[in-house]
């Protein structure tokens, strides 16, 4: 479903993507694990659209994506709930979730925002409130919601997990599997190694811009190497 071959990404002098190639295959959930600075947000940010490589191709569903706008890579189908939750603190969460939808043309939007507040019962209480208010964890709520708001087929989430208490966490992890299990693939990018490869068909881990191993979740979770520097030996 996405292809990402050779992909160079630099930012000024800094080069953040070395010759990265990464495949997703549709209805599959990838993760991508590294370290702080190793270029996990940087892929995500490439394949959106909204950072330009240098070289390398990106293609999704056999089109190539790596030249083409951020609005037109969500009217692909390709959406992004980014790290830092990046909501919209002055507007309701009404508004943030009607944002998502800015590329619909469709007339199902309000069909869908009634399915984001099914799955969080907590963004239908806070419906009408301004989304800085809300707690971390229902902002994450948020920023997921938003992105699936455009119906993606290829759900990118940066770090969705940070900062959530524990239950909160295994609350979002089994969202994502939910949601793949509704069709949508899923690209993952997490700090939490374990979680991530635990639901994940196949993996790969990042260091400062190269993909140093990859392979099955279930594999990586036993690599002596992932276990040292991921996993806490
Ligand atoms: N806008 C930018 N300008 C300059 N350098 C940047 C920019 N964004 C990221 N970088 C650099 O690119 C490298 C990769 O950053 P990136 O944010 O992709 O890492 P990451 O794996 O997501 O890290 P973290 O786990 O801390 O979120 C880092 O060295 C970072 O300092
Ligand atoms: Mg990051």
């Amino acid at each position: 479903m996405l292809s990402i071959q050779g992909l160079q990404v630099f930012y000024g002098p800094i080069q953040a993507l070395d010759n990265v190639t990464i495949e997703v295959g549709e209805a599959e959930i990838v993760s991508i694990i590294g370290s702080n600075g190793a270029g996990k947000s940087t892929l995500l940010r490439t394949v959106s659209g909204l950072v330009k490589p240098r070289s390398g191709s990106i293609e999704f569903m056999g089109t190539p994506i790596h030249g083409a706008s951020p609005d037109k890579i969500v009217q692909m189908g390709i959406s992004q709930s980014p790290e830092g939750r990046r909501i919209f603190t002055e507007m309701s969460v009404k508004e943030n979730l009607l944002l998502g939808a800015y590329t619909r043309k469709d007339s199902e939007v309000g069909k869908d925002i009634e399915k984001c507040l099914d799955r969080f019962p907590r963004l239908r209480e806070r419906f009408h409130q301004n989304a800085g208010t809300l707690s971390g964890g229902e902002q994450q709520m948020l920023a997921m919601s938003r992105a699936l708001m455009s119906r993606p087929r290829l759900l990118l989430l940066d770090e969705p997990s940070m900062g959530l208490a524990p239950n909160l966490v295994t609350e979002i992890f089994e969202m994502v599997i939910e949601l793949n299990g509704q069709g949508v693939t899923v690209l993952l990018v997490e700090q939490n190694a374990h979680r991530a490869l635990e639901i994940a068909n196949r993996g790969y881990v990042l260091e400062t811009g190269n993909v140093v191993l990859e392979g099955a979740g279930k594999e990586l979770l036993v690599d002596p190497k992932v276990k040292e520097a991921y996993l806490g030996g």
